[in-house]
């Protein structure tokens, strides 16, 4: 059984409310999180067309809470809820959780009996070019297994919850059903790691060699403005493009590769496959049909800067790309004194108004009450 029918056949349970039920409040901090082997290009509903893997930042987080109580069941096909994103309504999010609400009342339906009051706010700047959409999706879909844990007592174990929390991310951005768990996580279904699947993502619990454990990543904002193509458009334009076969095949290969290579603590293997996957997300934009390129010169110049301090220094310093102009530079915790002074003194004039954002590898989400 796939989840998606377990989770519609558990649903007749959960749409029977009581008036009489008690009016309360949940509040996730949920990360966003940075792919190594990306996921580009979907079917169906959210499902992707290749495994991916990525890590959980630290500093990056959206906090979101969720007043609810009891509607009754007139109108009941009418969501009800405020939305207020940082001490402001937010007309373009709330829209987007309207969405999303309603694409997951098949699998939650008490949502439909319900009024909610929903408060959100991210730890980074809204215009710093990081997307914010696997932190808010993620913790939004945490919120709602929760109320369904107050409410019913399901799921039952914490297993139980954070698959059904990754599952409903899921619905909302594919990429925020990487965000429920801490440090690595996998989404798709991949030999190598069991219990994969493409409907929600698992923590990969693989012995890595401890300098995996503890990376640091820094965000250098190059350009923080809206992306001319967003990333639902991106994903599309895999549907006809000549090369996705290989692509897809070429992300599950890069998985293997790259899991072989943190458990042996090789590094030179995982910069090789880091390294190709950032510039092969980007080369699927350059060579799709409307042919479109979201990287500016200051990335180029970051990724030449990056790769030359590597050879003078031989300190461990890599890079990865997001769907965006943005650098990320992965280094271990231990050389942060070098790599600071790098970046202060080589990359700094290269990142927009000076930003950049000092992260590393996090937990995950904690509930907040
Ligand atoms: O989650 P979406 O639909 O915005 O897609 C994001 C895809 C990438 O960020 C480019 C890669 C990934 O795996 O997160």
């Amino acid at each position: 059984m796939t989840l998606s029918q377990k989770y519609e056949n558990e649903a007749g349970m959960l749409a029977g409310i009581s008036p009489s039920v008690k009016p309360g409040s949940v509040a996730w901090r949920s990360p966003s999180n940075i792919a190594l082997i990306k996921y580009w290009g979907k079917r169906d509903f959210q499902l992707p067309q290749n495994p991916s893997l990525s890590f959980v930042l630290e500093k990056s987080f959206t906090e979101t809470s969720m007043e609810y109580r009891y509607k009754g069941n007139k109108g009941s096909r009418n969501l009800k809820f405020d939305f207020i994103f940082e001490g402001q309504s937010n007309s373009a999010f709330e829209l987007r959780i309207r969405t999303f609400l309603k694409t997951v009342t098949e699998f939650l339906p008490f949502i439909n009996h319900l009024e909610f009051k929903i408060g959100s706010r991210n730890s980074f700047p809204h215009s710093s070019g990081i997307a914010s959409s696997a932190s808010a999706m993620s913790s939004l879909a945490l919120c709602l297994v929760s109320i369904e844990k107050e409410l019913f007592g399901t799921p039952k174990t914490d297993k139980d919850f954070f698959t059904k929390a990754s599952f409903i991310a899921r619905l909302g951005s594919g990429s925020a059903v990487r965000s429920v768990y801490g440090d690595w996580s996998l989404w798709g279904k991949h030999i190598i790691i069991r219990g994969s699947t493409d409907e929600a993502a698992v923590q990969v619990n693989k012995e890595f060699n401890p300098m995996f454990k503890r990376l640091a990543d820094a965000i250098l904002i190059v350009d923080s403005g809206k992306k001319k193509v967003s990333s639902s458009q991106g994903h599309k334009t895999m549907n006809d493009h000549p090369f996705a076969e290989v692509r897809y095949r070429q992300a599950g290969e890069n998985i293997k590769k790259l899991i072989n290579a943190m458990i042996i603590g090789d590094e030179q293997s995982f910069i090789k496959v880091v390294e190709s996957e950032a510039l092969s997300l980007h080369a699927m934009m350059i060579s799709s049909n409307d042919g479109y390129s979201l990287l500016k010169e200051a990335t180029w110049s970051i990724i030449d800067r990056i790769r030359e301090f590597r050879i003078k220094s031989g300190l461990f310093a890599t890079f990865t790309l997001d769907a965006g102009p943005n650098v990320h530079l992965l280094y271990q915790q231990k050389d942060a004194d070098a790599i600071k002074a790098f970046i202060t003194l080589q990359l700094l004039n290269l990142c927009e108004t000076g930003q950049w954002i000092d992260d590393r590898i996090g937990k995950g989400p904690e509930k907040l009450y």
